[in-house]
């Protein structure tokens, strides 16, 4: 959508599960924000800042000091407005700070909370995917997820060498909630020998058929990286529980693989759960090149007036598509997905 603002104020938040990049979108927003004479205030805690009104002044001083490290500075939360009824108290807030427009960075439910505002209320939002999981539609890239893999990789590569020495098989448990993104190229690149996402079948008696096969030719140790989402699987030991935008918690399978394929097979099998691991650390550079792009972007969109729309990275551009796409969920790419099936099966 096409506007005719003056925008001298924008608001920045950060929703849901962080990873590391955010920083640099910060950065990026900071830096375009000081090309154009604009103020940028720092929402704190994903909505749930701008429900309280909670805000932090946000500055190229500021962020520059921050672009290559993890985490979010504006601290985030699972803050879901709809559900606690606190929709009006945004608005309120977007009046009283004097905002032209807000930059809302995060995954599926962060951007389907802007996408509702910005169509319930005509906000000026922009949205920028920012996940691990990489599932937001619409766009090739989300913010996170190249060092979630980069981290994902790196750890396999840490236990590889410790496994064949001791010739046990491992089973390395990803997040990605109901997508196999990191699974599938973090288990690709890193040579796992059998990959599992939630897009494909699970059948771990096949797994542990093929397990046998290769330990008779003297193969005894083997990596096996499973996606927290595979729940098709009796033996996962899964918390209960949901969040406030009704997400299971998934963690589980791992461990419970573990188990099944230790009893099946007679031999000691190990597992690590990567967990926060593939969230933190140092944001390669890749990342950070692309962040402070989608970042930079974001600023420009509101500058130009366009508004109710997401920055996507789509055949090696950053351009903007309807926000309403990020009410959906993006499932690993065919071609991806055929590699792991013709890996694993
Ligand atoms: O959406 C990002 C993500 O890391 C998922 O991969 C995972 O299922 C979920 O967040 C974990 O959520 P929490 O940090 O609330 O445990």
């Amino acid at each position: 959508m096409q506007k005719d603002v003056k925008v001298k104020r924008i608001g920045v938040l950060t929703g849901g599960g962080d990873s590391s990049g955010i920083n640099a979108v910060l950065h990026g927003i900071c830096l375009e924000a000081r090309n154009k004479g604009i103020d940028v205030v720092g929402i704190l805690d994903g909505w749930k800042g701008l429900i309280e009104g909670a805000y932090m002044p946000l500055s190229f001083e500021k962020t520059v000091t921050y672009v290559n490290t993890a985490g979010t500075i504006l601290g985030t939360s699972r803050t879901n407005p709809y559900k606690i009824e606190k929709t009006a108290e945004i608005i309120e807030q977007i009046k009283s700070q004097k905002l032209d427009g807000i930059i809302a960075i995060g995954g599926n439910d962060t951007l389907s909370v802007a996408s509702r505002l910005a169509d319930d209320f005509g906000l000026n939002i922009v949205g920028i995917p920012q996940t691990i999981d990489n599932d937001v539609p619409g766009t090739d890239y989300c913010v996170g997820f190249d060092t979630a893999v980069h981290n994902a990789v790196e750890a396999i590569h840490n236990v590889r060498a410790t496994c064949d020495s001791h010739k046990e098989d491992i089973v390395v448990e990803v997040m990605g909630r109901d997508s196999g993104w990191i699974a599938a190229v973090a288990g690709l690149t890193a040579g796992a020998e059998f990959v599992f996402v939630p897009e494909m079948n699970f059948d771990a008696n096949l797994l542990v058929d093929k397990l046998k096969a290769r330990h008779a030719q003297g193969f005894l140790s083997n990596i096996i990286v499973i996606a927290e989402g595979v729940t098709e699987f009796a033996h996962a030991k899964i918390e209960s529980g949901v969040d406030a935008f009704g997400n299971k918690m998934l963690s589980g399978i791992g461990f419970g693989l573990r188990d099944y394929l230790q009893e099946k097979l007679g031999k000691k099998t190990r597992a690590i759960v990567l967990s926060y691991i593939q969230r933190g650390g140092r944001p390669t550079s890749y990342e950070v090149f692309m962040d402070l792009n989608f970042g930079r972007t974001a600023v420009n969109l509101l500058v130009d007036g366009k508004t109710n729309l997401m920055v996507a990275y789509k055949q090696g551009t950053l351009q903007p598509v309807d926000l309403k796409l990020a009410r959906g969920k993006q499932p690993v790419r065919e071609d991806i997905l055929k590699m792991v099936k013709e890996l694993t099966l």
